[in-house]
């Protein structure tokens, strides 16, 4: 049976949940295999909204195995927050719905206070969440990191949290000025959480291979996008993970063999929360239209959503460093009203015309887009099912994306319902 990648070709928030719920049906298992609590997927069913942060959005689908894969950093706090409100919408939560990696990080409170009090530092901050991703996989690349084993293994879990603290309480207190963390609070936190958490551990990949040899199917479940990607985003204004599609793998404990097919998810238009460059930012009423329409508001931190014109430029860059075999374009339905929309084909930077994205953040901002303007239209398109349901003008903006990025919209998203979804074919359908 087929397993399939799901990931951002943006900034993030593409409406990454939204689709994940929709397919959940389709998939024996979702993983979630990188990030953390920065992320916030929003899912909209039966005029409820869940937004989840941890937990994979195939949870509200009875019939899921769920998994947080080793790839993750795992805030516990904010993980057992969320399953007491799923419980609270009367969602029961266990080992049959919800396992997490014993190889997972975990964000301590001093990768929390490590961010906030580097942003503050910084000249010009990057806009984290401040849930402590930047340090925590910092932790894991020095290799002092504390994993979700470590929790359950109490006689050696103090020793490991104290030299932590000895390293990263110096730089917290020395450099930043910010007061240290005590080592005794956190360790008493961390033996609960363990307890708390020890029915819900695993062996994430082992689980995936038995599955996968017994037939069942996988949906992989991106956090943030590939313009956040620690390598191949807008360094530095950046998350600390790899969130490329060839991160499913490592991020999750399988080999690259057993992936058939990759899923990217595109707005209509353009958003970024946080700082750094995104060359078709709208300032403009369009801009505004996009913000209030689209209700672009962060589901994790509730910032206001920066808004702009697709870039087709930053589009085809994701099919390529992700291998897109398809595309879900959300939020068509937003763009109802505005009369002409842009389309940025190419920039123009120093004189010359480029259609690759350069790695250079500075070349990146003097870089001006080339728009192409297209017609708009007027009519709502929120009940469409069908492409052949859109307005021509609609059919020819979706049209010239695929026609550009050699990639078919497979999905169209026309509201943020579950059922509010046009779908041209089914990617587990191989
Ligand atoms: P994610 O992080 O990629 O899962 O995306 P978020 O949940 O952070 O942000 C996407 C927002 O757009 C959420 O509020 C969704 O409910 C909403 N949404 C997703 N798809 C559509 C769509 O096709 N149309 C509209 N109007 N809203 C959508
Ligand atoms: P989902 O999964 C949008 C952004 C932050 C900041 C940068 C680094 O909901 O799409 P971090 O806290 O990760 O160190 O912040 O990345 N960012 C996101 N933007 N959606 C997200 O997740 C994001 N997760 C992080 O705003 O600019
Ligand atoms: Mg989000």
């Amino acid at each position: 049976m087929p397993n399939v990648v799901l990931v951002g070709a943006q900034w993030g928030d593409e409406g990454k949940g939204k689709v994940v719920d929709y397919l959940a049906p389709r998939a024996d298992l979702i993983v979630r295999f990188q990030g953390g609590p920065n992320a916030g997927h929003t899912l909209v069913v039966d005029g409820e909204t869940t937004i989840l942060h941890l937990i994979p959005s195939g949870i509200l689908e009875l019939q899921s195995l769920n998994l947080i894969g080793p790839g993750v950093v795992l805030d516990p706090g904010v993980l057992l927050d969320e399953i007491r409100q799923l419980k609270a919408q009367g969602i029961e939560i266990d080992r049959s719905r919800l396992r997490i990696s014993d190889r997972a990080q975990v964000i301590l409170p001093i990768h929390v206070a490590l961010d906030k009090a580097r942003e503050e530092a910084r000249g010009r901050a990057i806009g984290t969440t401040g849930r402590g991703i930047g340090p925590t996989y910092e932790s894991r690349a020095s290799r002092s990191g504390i994993r979700v084993h470590d929790l359950l293994e109490p006689d050696v879990l103090g020793e490991r949290i104290e030299a932590l603290l000895r390293e990263r309480n110096h730089l917290l207190e020395n450099v930043y000025g910010w007061p240290r963390v005590e080592p005794r609070e956190v360790i008493k936190a961390a033996e609960e959480w363990g307890q708390q958490l020890a029915p819900l551990v695993d062996d994430v990949g082992l689980t995936l291979d038995r599955s996968l040899k017994a037939g069942q199917s996988v949906l992989f479940e991106g956090a943030q996008g590939t313009l956040l990607d620690i390598d191949h985003g807008t360094y530095p204004f950046v998350t600390s993970s790899t969130t490329l599609a060839g991160g499913a793998c490592a991020g999750s404990g399988i080999g690259p063999t057993r992936i058939d097919g990759v899923i990217g998810i595109s707005k209509a238009y353009t958003t970024r929360v946080g700082a750094g460059v995104f060359p078709t930012e709208d300032d403009g009423p369009a801009g505004d239209h996009m913000g209030s329409v689209g209700a672009e508001f962060g589901a994790t931190t509730g910032r206001k959503r920066r808004c702009g014109w697709l870039d087709l430029v930053v589009l085809r860059y994701a099919v390529r460093v992700n291998g897109l075999t398809s595309l879900a374009l959300s939020k068509l339905d937003v763009l109802t009203g505005l009369p002409e929309l842009k389309i940025c084909r190419a920039y123009r930077v120093d004189g010359e015309e480029v259609s690759e994205l350069p790695a250079s953040v500075r070349k990146l901002e003097r870089c001006e887009p080339i728009f192409d303007t297209v017609p708009g239209w007027s009519q709502p398109i929120g009940a469409a099912r069908s492409i052949e349901e859109l307005p021509s003008t609609a059919r020819d903006y979706l049209k010239r994306i695929e026609d550009a990025i050699e990639v078919r919209a497979d999905f169209v998203g026309v509201g943020a319902e579950r059922e509010a979804t046009i779908e041209r074919a089914n990617p587990f359908d191989l």
